[in-house]
């Protein structure tokens, strides 16, 4: 393929992508390893194309490594307790002036606007506040941790209404009823930012997650907490995956964790099926679990009205028991919510995903998504490389996850004998 072909291509497969995070709010952490590289420069281009496509932007900037070196180069050494800096009398001044340098360059350059640069014409609205009140940490074991504070109140509304014309820039000050200002941590304000405005993506671009290997394309929130307990995460990377799990915890509905080291892993991650970075999503809290003959009652409760207005094939209780074994559900409070089937096909390397239903009361929270993510890796492990779907009304919803149509694939004669032609089902395939 020419890379004219290919660039075509490209950008028709994210036009699906460009509509649905256009208006959308995003939180983006930056970490300070990044904004010193020199893959800066493309990051800020990212970013503005991202404004350009209507994404409601608030950036958020680390400066961990930027204080370290400020204060070594004033003689100044940091105490640390529980992996926290104590932002003491004399290093504050330091500290509120690496911040402050970091804060302004990245603002230097979200400012540029050179022809012939991506950023030409630019003209990005960039608004910075007193957005964020901070509190003192307090005493922790005996120890004063002075101007070391934590989140006390984000104006989130007044973030809102900024963000239809505007860019929101903060660094990791805040400041207190009483005039005192705080260091606070870059990922926790992150969080609570992402939090308080209902975000729908919590992003961070931070160390790599994978550590050399490659990351995990995904990560259930109870994932994270075994890496947690195993304690083999670095620092900086155990306070992301701390406050990704209590973002999500808190509804804000994907946190996305991109190596700063890959260039373009921004856009990669958000225009892309595949993605670059590491999903974060609550699939074990929903309780999600291979189905047992016990489900069959909740199974048939989820699908029986989609089956009543034709949204899915009619199943029998005696088939859902032969078939039983090929299920996943979702289960919240002893309920099935959501259910979805990989059925083998008599021919060697496909499988059916049938039976896929949410409950109305759940859909569009991503839970859809996860399952067919989910049916496709247990395809993938038991062998198979394609899969194909019958579908009546759904089928623009396949095609957002990678089937195309395909009313020519041969179905299998055992599929075959069970059709029923009146439907006028479509038949969606992907290869895996
Ligand atoms: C289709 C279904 C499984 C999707 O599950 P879900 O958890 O709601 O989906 P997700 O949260 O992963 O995705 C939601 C997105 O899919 C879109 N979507 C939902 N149903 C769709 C459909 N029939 N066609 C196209 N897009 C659809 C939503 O608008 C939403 O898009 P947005 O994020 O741009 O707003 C669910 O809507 C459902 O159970 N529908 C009834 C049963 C059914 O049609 N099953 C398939 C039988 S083959």
């Amino acid at each position: 393929m020419s890379n004219t072909q290919e660039y075509v291509q490209w950008f028709r497969g994210a036009a699906p992508y460009i509509k649905a995070h256009r208006k959308k709010t995003f939180v983006i952490l930056v970490s300070d390893d990044v904004i010193h590289s020199d893959r800066f420069i493309g990051l800020v281009h990212d970013l503005a194309l991202l404004n350009h496509l209507g994404i409601k932007l608030v950036i958020l900037h680390g400066s961990r490594k930027s204080i370290d070196s400020h204060l070594a180069k004033n003689g100044v050494d940091s105490n640390f307790h529980n992996n926290i800096r104590i932002s003491d009398a004399t290093s504050m001044p330091l500290i509120v002036q690496a911040i402050n340098e970091v804060k302004t360059f990245f603002a230097s350059q979200l400012s540029m606007g050179l022809p012939n640069t991506p950023m030409s014409g630019s003209e990005i609205s960039l608004l910075s506040g007193n957005f964020v009140t901070g509190m003192p940490l307090g005493i922790i074991d005996g120890i004063d941790m002075q101007h070391s504070g934590k989140v006390r109140d984000i104006k989130h509304e007044e973030i809102a209404d900024l963000l239809a014309n505007h860019v929101v820039l903060l660094s990791n000050l805040g400041y207190s009823r009483t005039g005192e200002v705080f260091n606070l941590p870059a990922e926790e304000l992150a969080c609570e930012v992402a939090c308080s405005l209902q975000a729908d993506k919590l992003i961070f671009i931070h160390e790599d997650l994978g550590e050399g290997k490659s990351a995990p394309s995904s990560l259930s929130t109870s994932d994270v907490e075994a890496m947690l307990e195993t304690g083999q995460v670095s620092d900086p990377i155990r306070n992301v995956l701390q406050q990704a799990i209590r973002a999500i915890q808190l509804q804000v509905k994907r946190v996305h964790l991109i190596d700063q080291g890959i260039d373009g892993g921004l856009l990669l991650e958000l225009f892309t099926r595949d993605g670059c970075g590491t999903l974060i999503t609550n699939l074990f809290y929903e309780g999600i679990r291979s189905a047992s003959i016990d489900d069959i009652g909740g199974i048939l409760s989820l699908i029986e009205p989609l089956q009543a207005n034709g949204v899915l094939v009619e199943r029998s209780r005696e088939q859902l028991e032969l078939e039983i074994s090929c299920f996943q559900v979702i289960e919240k409070d002893g309920m099935v919510i959501a259910c979805i089937a990989c059925i083998p096909a008599d021919v060697a390397g496909l499988m059916e995903i049938a039976c896929l239903a949410v409950h109305s009361g759940y859909q569009n929270t991503g839970l859809g998504k996860q399952l067919l993510e989910l049916a496709e890796r247990q395809a993938q492990k038991s062998g198979a490389n394609q899969l194909f779907a019958l579908t009546t009304r759904t089928s623009h919803w396949f095609i957002e996850h990678g089937f195309s149509e395909s009313n020519d694939l041969e179905l299998p004669e055992n599929r075959r004998a069970r059709l029923n032609p009146g439907r006028g089902s479509k038949i969606l395939t992907k290869s895996i």
